[in-house]
């Protein structure tokens, strides 16, 4: 709070001459000057890199949806400024509403670059401040949302709730939150508030939940398609069959022990940072927390967040299929890092 006092003339000074200098320019981005290089320089590579992966293009368009998902999956640059787990949300419909009091989803970092990230585009134009109620610098990047994609392309069916899609199809902001001291990214948020036009007219589509989240589609795929494993690995990957054998039975178990119940997109328990478990994705994403969290008996609960002791047995089966289940998602991933060569890691899934 004091050096806050102490710095704010100047501070005053430099958003004075920022805002005199912006009048004068027509650059791309616009930052008060109490904003230190190395972060003005993130929130620039972070902008220009979006942009470049994922430019504008129509909401409906899957190739060019497919290539920033792409694009975005085999960027280290990206990958670099994301934290353990990215908080992921709309920004508050309560205006003054601070990132505390709002509800936030955590994602793997992998889960948020290649299901969420890429149905925004961006122009590369973007602001960053410093807003001291909030200890983080804020890049608020122009954004458009890809609103007219197939249903399986959304990691979860976002209009299960009315608002929640209706937000995501006038999206003309996306915010990310920098920690001050690593420059990484601590919060992304999402919002249809930000003071800069949408990219592009937005065509509204209606849809109709079908009340699952998971679900099979007429051709027998299992949507959402991008939230299952053939929409996640190339189609080579060779733990493939695994996973879909694997991921049946850890689901069966997690239905069992009311897993999927309370860690489903509705949030049934108003959980304030709720973690999903409701898709292949989800589940793989947060396989290590689920393990730790059933091991140290603190998950399952009850409605009143008191730990419920599941039968030994249960516990022993649900420890079992996730750890099995655990094993191959680490060995499909690494099979899809370039660093991998496909035989060796072929070799290895047919040798188990
Ligand atoms: C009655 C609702 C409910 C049920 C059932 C439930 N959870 Fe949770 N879970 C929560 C809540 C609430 C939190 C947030 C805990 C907190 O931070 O207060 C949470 C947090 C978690 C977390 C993240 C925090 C951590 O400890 O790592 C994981 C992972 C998790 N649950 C896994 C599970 C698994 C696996 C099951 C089934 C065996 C399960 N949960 C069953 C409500 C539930």
């Amino acid at each position: 709070m004091g050096t806050q006092g102490r710095t704010w003339p100047a501070r005053a000074l430099a958003l004075l001459a920022a805002a005199l200098f912006w009048q004068a320019s027509t650059v791309h981005a616009q930052e008060s000057a109490s904003v230190p290089p190395a972060i003005a320089r993130t929130a620039g590579e972070l902008a220009a890199l979006l942009a470049e992966h994922c430019p504008l293009a129509p909401a409906n368009d899957i190739a060019a949806f497919e290539r920033c998902r792409e694009a975005l999956r085999g960027s280290d640059a990206l990958r670099a400024r994301l934290p353990q787990i990215v908080l992921w949300g709309r920004q508050s419909a309560e205006p003054q509403a601070s990132l505390a009091a709002s509800t936030l989803t955590q994602l793997s970092p992998d889960l948020w670059t290649q299901l969420y990230a890429p149905l925004f585009m961006f122009n590369g134009r973007y602001q960053v401040e410093w807003v001291a109620q909030e200890n983080h610098y804020l890049v608020r990047l122009e954004t458009a949302f890809r609103n007219r994609l197939p249903p399986g392309q959304y990691p979860t069916p976002f209009w299960h709730d009315a608002q929640k899609w209706r937000t995501y199809q006038h999206a003309n902001g996306l915010l990310l939150w920098l920690q001050p001291q690593t420059g990484s990214v601590h919060v992304a948020q999402f919002t249809s508030r930000a003071t800069t036009p949408p990219l592009q007219d937005v065509e509204i589509i209606a849809r109709r939940f079908g009340g699952q989240w998971l679900w099979t589609d007429d051709g027998g795929r299992t949507q959402p398609a991008v939230a299952a494993f053939d929409g996640m690995y190339r189609p080579e990957n060779p733990f493939l069959p695994k996973l879909e054998r694997q991921y049946r039975d850890l689901a069966l178990h997690l239905r069992d022990a009311q897993c999927t119940a309370c860690h489903a997109p509705d949030n049934s328990q108003h959980m304030q940072r709720p973690v999903l478990l409701t898709t292949p994705a989800h589940a793989a994403g947060e396989i290590d927390r689920l393990i730790r969290a059933v091991r140290e008996d603190r998950m399952p609960v009850d409605a009143h967040r008191r730990p419920v002791a599941l039968s030994a047995d249960a516990k022993a089966w649900l420890l079992e299929s996730a750890t099995i289940f655990g094993d191959t998602v680490r060995a499909a991933r690494d099979w899809e890092s370039p660093a991998t060569t496909p035989s060796a890691a072929a070799d290895a899934a047919a040798s188990e």
